[in-house]
């Protein structure tokens, strides 16, 4: 058949059978509904003036809990096999919270879309601390009622998504809720959101899960110089970005001596954080060029970086950028997925990409269509080379409310007008529907 695109070289070449296509949300960025649930850390952080660049907050966002089904067509007509939304922890707190998600879910199940919920992403119940090490156990109870109540129509779990972000932006540098600047002190940070995420498997299993991953947030560092203190800051970058948040999952030891730093019995923490996963989810936007400090603060990609920080973030030159100023670099996919394969081998279990988009303007986004293009590309050479993956998620159906950015940063497939709740599919969410109807990229 000279016309069947399957034939073309430009086919999406041979990923898995049950290769999973889809797209991601999260709760806090699309639900808004505020009143129908407790508060969470963001609403806090979001009241305060000057942490929000537009000064918005998600107290509407896309107004999802009363427009789900609208987006749930969407989603059908979209044709993808999977959606990946999250569980909003203080919208369960509240009366009658796990109700809107039962209706979700029955909703995706009937339009024949398989729900992927992450447990947390980010919202935290306003008044719970990361830095206590009982907020780990308390996340525990929560996925439990979670997955009694949805277990019996959910099959594939998520448990946390972005902890290194979540740390970094959120404890460390402040840019993000609850707006922490504790710089290193917030180690304990990450090491208790990687002891919720072992208790929640562990009480997912219990429930009878089988199919559980998590949706780290990882990319490349690429070393500013072959200088050995370009060489040693960008080591030290990949470790707290990359390895910090893998090797305890992976390998049930923290790289370079920081269990050292890490609050608790660490070593008995550890058996619980590396209960063994059915797949791996990669959140993959761009590589990070890293050099020696500067010795002064650094803005970049709207981020003030301290001066007392042992790396530089350094602007990649010659490549495209989005909206956001984020580099646009398909081949770092590969790069990354590769080095994982080569640096975890048989420890790493089968790779999703949870998240992987751009920020642009307009609805005939034709930029996000190369992105997305290369990208998949990219994911294909990975598995030419031998990895295994077994889905790529888009980030996102919708725009929504992109955390500090407010609504400005508009990664959707679907554009939406805020002051009518209007969705209208770009030209990337027809894009992305014919590749999934003829199974193939264009030329
Ligand atoms: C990562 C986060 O998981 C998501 O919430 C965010 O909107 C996107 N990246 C884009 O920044």
């Amino acid at each position: 058949m000279a016309n069947d695109p399957r034939d073309a070289a430009n086919q999406i070449p041979q990923f898995p059978a049950g290769f999973l296509w889809g797209v991601s949300t999260s709760a806090h960025q699309i639900e808004g509904a505020v009143d129908e649930r407790e508060p969470s850390v963001w609403d806090v952080f979001t009241a305060a003036p000057g942490h929000v660049k537009d000064g918005s907050t998600a107290a509407v966002a896309c107004d999802h809990y009363h427009r789900y089904r609208e987006d749930v067509a969407l989603l059908k007509g979209l044709g993808v096999d999977a959606y990946r939304f999250s569980v909003s922890w203080p919208r369960v707190n509240a009366t009658g919270g796990l109700d809107f998600y039962d209706r979700l879910v029955d909703e995706l199940l009937t339009a024949g879309v398989r729900p992927v919920p992450t447990l947390f992403h980010w919202d935290l119940p306003a008044g719970l601390d990361w830095l206590e090490r009982d907020t780990a156990s308390r996340f525990a109870d929560y996925v439990s009622v979670v997955v009694d109540h949805l277990g019996d129509r959910v099959k594939k779990w998520i448990t946390l998504n972005e902890p290194a972000e979540h740390t970094l932006l959120g404890h460390a540098l402040g840019t993000h809720a609850p707006g922490k600047q504790l710089l290193f002190d917030a180690l304990p940070v990450a090491h208790h959101q990687l002891l919720a995420h072992g208790l929640a498997v562990r009480a997912l299993r219990a429930a009878g899960a089988t199919d559980i991953g998590v949706a780290n947030s990882h990319g490349p560092t690429w070393p500013a110089s072959q200088e050995p203190a370009d060489l040693e800051a960008a080591a030290f970058y990949d470790v707290l970005l990359n390895r910090l948040f893998a090797e305890p999952l992976l390998l049930g030891e923290y790289p370079s001596g920081l269990g050292e730093l890490m609050p608790g019995d660490v070593a008995s923490d550890l058996k619980v954080i590396s209960e063994p996963l059915d797949w791996y989810g990669v959140n993959y936007y761009a590589p990070t060029r890293v050099g020696a400090p500067q010795g002064t603060e650094i803005e970049f990609g709207g981020i003030t970086m301290p001066a007392e920080l042992p790396f530089s973030v350094q602007e990649i030159e010659g490549v495209p950028a989005t909206d956001f100023g984020w580099p646009v670099v398909p081949e770092g996919l590969t790069e990354l997925l590769t080095d994982f394969k080569d640096r975890y081998g048989d420890r790493l279990p089968p790779v999703v990409i949870t998240e992987n988009g751009c920020s642009y303007e307009g609805l005939d986004d034709q930029d996000r269509i190369a992105y997305l293009d290369g990208h998949i590309r990219a994911l294909h050479k990975a598995v030419e080379a031998g990895v295994d993956v077994r889905g790529y998620f888009v980030w996102s159906l919708l725009d929504n409310f992109e955390w500090a950015e407010g609504y400005e940063r508009r990664f959707g497939l679907v554009h939406v007008d805020y002051a009518t709740q209007e969705r209208t599919p770009k030209a990337s969410y027809g894009w992305l529907r014919d590749v999934l109807r003829a199974q193939a990229l264009r030329d």
